[in-house]
């Protein structure tokens, strides 16, 4: 509470706005973050899993339908310090283990999309394990990128389509968007409203690329340890005041033809 007795703004309840229902994060600045501090990168991935936390609490609470987050891309798995990386993975199953509680104590339903394939056994089992569990779950969608790429994730279905035509399940003549849409890591996953991204970079890196398509862009400066309930309200606000297209033309007089 303020001294004036009424609620800080980071204990505001969130306000989803009309029409939002499947936001995705592209959580960056972890490393930053830790450096402006003289810390260890290690140190801003933790501080980044309580941001997670953080978020993912409230979100699912203000009755949000899909929080989509990045938390491994492909180039990480493959680019990074076979250190970070195994520092990245350990982070991800405390997660599992961690959360599992507060996942179904919150209703929250949780996925992940990517090629979890190449994560060691254990860790697929985990991850597996939590997504059965909470599969009947009725909340929020928590769904985290593991080992993702949307250039890969676009190959992947076109390789499982032309196993199909292969195979005579299926003609060339019907390959067409919802076809290809329905051989994405989550065929069910809702059209995206939103995407946000932390610390400041203008670029979508290789996140969700089909998915993004018509999706709202917000960028802040904020790093993601710094990124709280209240710059997610800031995020949203801004998003209200979007006028979505999907390439048509708004709703205005001058549009009518009648
Ligand atoms: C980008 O920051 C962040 C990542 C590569 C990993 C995201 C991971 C977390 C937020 C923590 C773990 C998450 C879960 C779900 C347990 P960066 O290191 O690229 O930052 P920089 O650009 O400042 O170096």
């Amino acid at each position: 509470m303020t001294d004036s007795g009424g609620p800080l703004e980071s204990e505001l309840p969130l306000v989803v706005p009309a029409g939002l229902h499947h936001v995705a994060m592209i959580m960056d600045g972890n490393g930053r973050w830790a450096s402006a501090r003289g810390l260890p990168r290690a140190k801003g991935h933790q501080e980044g899993a309580n941001t997670v936390r953080e978020l993912t609490t409230a979100l699912a609470a203000s009755g949000l339908g899909q929080l989509t987050l990045y938390a491994l891309s492909v180039e990480n798995h493959k680019r990074r310090p076979r250190t970070e990386v195994d520092f990245l993975l350990s982070l991800l199953r405390r997660f599992l283990a961690k959360e599992r509680a507060t996942i179904m104590a919150n209703d929250i339903r949780f996925k992940t999309i990517g090629r979890i394939d190449e994560f060691p056994p254990k860790l697929i089992r985990e991850i597996r394990e939590l997504e059965e569990i909470s599969a009947d779950n009725r909340g929020m969608i928590l769904c985290l990128a593991l080992n993702y790429g949307g250039q890969s994730e676009i190959a992947d279905a076109a390789k499982a389509i032309a196993a199909k035509v292969k195979s005579g399940e299926v003609s060339p003549d019907a390959i067409d968007e919802d076809l290809l849409g329905s051989h994405l890591y989550d065929p069910d996953m809702p059209p995206l409203d939103l995407m946000i991204r932390t610390a400041g970079e203008m670029r979508v890196s290789n996140f969700l690329l089909w998915q993004v398509s018509y999706s709202e862009i917000y960028v802040t400066d904020s790093f993601w340890p710094d990124f709280h309930i209240a710059g997610v309200a800031r995020a949203f606000e801004s998003y209200a005041q979007r006028r979505r297209r999907f390439g048509g033309l708004e709703n205005r007089v001058d549009a009518r033809t009648d």
